[in-house]
This record gives C-alpha cells, structure tokens and sequence, in this order.
C-alpha cells in the first residue's frame, strides 16, 4: 500500500454528498432485479461497465434512475444502504450524511414509507454495530414541478423526526433554485436545514440563488463558483461548505482530468470544501479512491488533505463537541504523518 493510501486509510472522514440510490452497484442490481422479477437492460456486470460512460450529467441520470427500478421493498433499501455502510466502515469513514430521491420511487408507486424506513433502520444500525454516526437528507429532484416536491414535502411530515434537511438534485441547467423557493421556504418552516445542488454544470447565478433564495447552509458540488470572484468572497466570508465530488466530475466530464480539477484552487482561495463519492456504483470510486486520486493527480500534501477531512466534519451537521474530537484525531494523525 502506498504511503498516501495508508494515511487517507487511516484518517477520520465524514461523507456530506452520497445519493444512496447512486451506491448501487452491479452485483445488487443483479440480485434485486431477480428477487423483485424486474427487467434490466443489462446481462451481465461486463455489459454494465461499459454502459457507464457518460459525455454529461443527464447521460448519467438516465442510466441512475432505470437502475433505482429494482428497489421495491423495505428489504431492498435497507440491503443497499447496509452495503454502502459497510463500505464506509472498511473505509474508516466515521459520519455519514446521505441523500435520498423520495420521488424516483414514489413516482413508480412505492410507498414513502417503504423508501424511508428501510433506509433508516439500517443508518440506525449502522451507528450501532459499525459506529457511523448519520443525518438523513430528502431530495427534491428539480426536473419536476414546485407541485410534486410541495407533495413530497407533506407525504415526508409523518417522519420529519428521521430527516435533518433538504436537498435539491437532478438535472441543473435549465431548472435554477428559484425554481423551488415556495418549497424551501415551507421547508424551513418545517424546521428542515437546506443544502442544493449548485455549481455543477449550472452557473454561478445558481449558487447565488442557494444562497439567496433557499437559503442552504451548504452547496454541493459548487466547483463553477470560480467563475465569480464576488462569490468566492461571500462563500468564504460565511464560510459556506462545498461538498465537492471529484471522480463524479471527471466521469461526468465537468473536468476532464483530474490535474485539470480546481478542488486545489478551491482550497487555496479559503473556501471549506470536503470530498466526497456523488454515486460511487456509477463514478469508479468511493471516499477513499476519490481522495487517493484527488491526493495523487494534484500532488496535494497531507497537511492538505488533512484540511480537507477537517472540512468534511465542520461541514457536517454534527454538534461542535463532536466534531472537536474528530478534529483532535485528524490532527494527530497528520501530525505522524508529516
Ligand atoms: N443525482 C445523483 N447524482 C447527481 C449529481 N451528481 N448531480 C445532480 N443530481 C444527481
Ligand atoms: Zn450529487
């Protein structure tokens, strides 16, 4: 192992961008597709691989949400958050805040509290017999109307105990925040935290409008927040987390190499961002591999990539003792490290 993977191995991470439904990889949809008797267009895991060659986000999305066609049951969405979770422990990854897309399923006549229930109980063991600590995040897929997230928002109320914030994801260009601000403004009023998708593809109007009209306490992606220096002023004023995603970059071909990729830049102009794997079943990685290849591909110190785990828990939705102490260890380790 090289020393760079011991060290990543080794850190303390939190993961703040993680869409359960893009951790499905193809040996569960394989077993799901039979369990449930759903069709997939694939045979074979080969087959799938080379499916997964995407020119854009959309190319992407279409695959994502005929793949999501094999959960059906509670059982299902427990087995794939499980998988994920176990994942993260071999990962040393400590907290995890994951999203979810209520709407592919409700929209396929899945119940809400299927999709939800499945997927917290296995959060909840997962704090129990792994140690990873979780916050649950329901997303409101942008390419459909300000209606049928408003739909969303009610059918969630009933275990608004289970769900600590919303989420806009989904095609971006074309479909701005604004879009949503009657139901993020609910949502608020709800006691709901927001974070939105912007900044990927979309301009950095988008992440104004975040900010502005949604009201987020973090942005996803928001690698295009570059374009616009007065931007960069605010988000590091109000030191505003971006959940950054490299590998989804690169395969969705927002960079198109990694020594292309500005998270570095990012990092230098002080803005707080974190890595994290977007839909690892679909991106060729999960947390570890995104920040081996971050590390390697542009030459990022321990120092840096230690900031950058530090980043992932003062972005997190944890308290502040408990993010202290997983700043304690990381420093330690850097410490041995350097
Ligand atoms: N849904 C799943 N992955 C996504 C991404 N990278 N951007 C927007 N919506 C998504
Ligand atoms: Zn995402």
């Amino acid at each position: 192992m090289s020393r760079n993977l011991e060290f990543i191995q080794e850190l303390p991470k939190a993961e703040l961008h993680l869409h359960i439904e893009g951790s499905l990889g193809p040996e569960l949809m394989f077993t799901l597709a039979k369990r449930n008797k759903v069709e997939i267009k694939f045979t074979s895991v080969e087959e799938i691989h080379l499916a997964y060659n995407f020119s854009n986000l959309q190319d992407f999305l279409d695959i994502y949400y005929a793949g999501a066609s094999v959960l059906i049951n509670e059982q299902d969405f427990y087995d794939l958050t499980w998988d994920y979770l176990e994942k993260c422990s071999r990962e040393n990854v400590k907290h995890v805040e994951i999203f979810f897309d209520p709407q592919t399923h409700t929209d396929r006549g899945i119940a809400f509290k299927t999709v939800i229930d499945g997927i917290h109980n296995a959060l909840s063991d997962g704090e129990s017999k792994l140690g990873i600590s979780f916050k649950l995040i329901m997303c409101f897929l942008r390419h459909l109307d300000e209606e049928s997230a408003f739909k969303t928002l009610e059918e969630s109320l009933p275990f608004k105990d289970k769900i600590a914030a919303v989420g806009l994801d989904s095609s971006e260009v074309g479909h701005p925040p604004s879009k949503f601000k009657n139901v993020f403004r609910k949502s608020l009023e709800e006691g709901f935290l927001t974070v939105a998708h912007a900044g990927e593809e979309g301009p950095p109007e988008y992440i104004w409008e975040a900010l502005d009209l949604l009201k987020v306490s973090r942005i996803d992606h928001g690698v295009r927040a570059l374009e616009d220096d007065k931007l960069v002023a605010r988000l590091v004023k109000e030191q505003i987390p971006l959940t950054v995603c490299p590998l989804s970059n690169i395969k969705l071909c927002v960079f198109k190499e990694m020594k292309d990729h500005n998270i570095g830049e990012l990092l230098k102009n002080g803005l707080s961002i974190s890595i994290n794997s977007d839909d690892p079943a679909y991106f060729g990685g999960y947390l570890n591999q995104n920040y081996l290849e971050t590390m390697n591909g542009l030459n990022l110190t321990f120092e840096e990539i230690g900031a950058i785990a530090k980043f992932s828990f003062k972005g997190s939705f944890l308290t502040s003792d408990l993010i202290d102490n997983h700043l304690k260890e990381i420093d330690h380790l850097v410490n041995k490290y350097s």
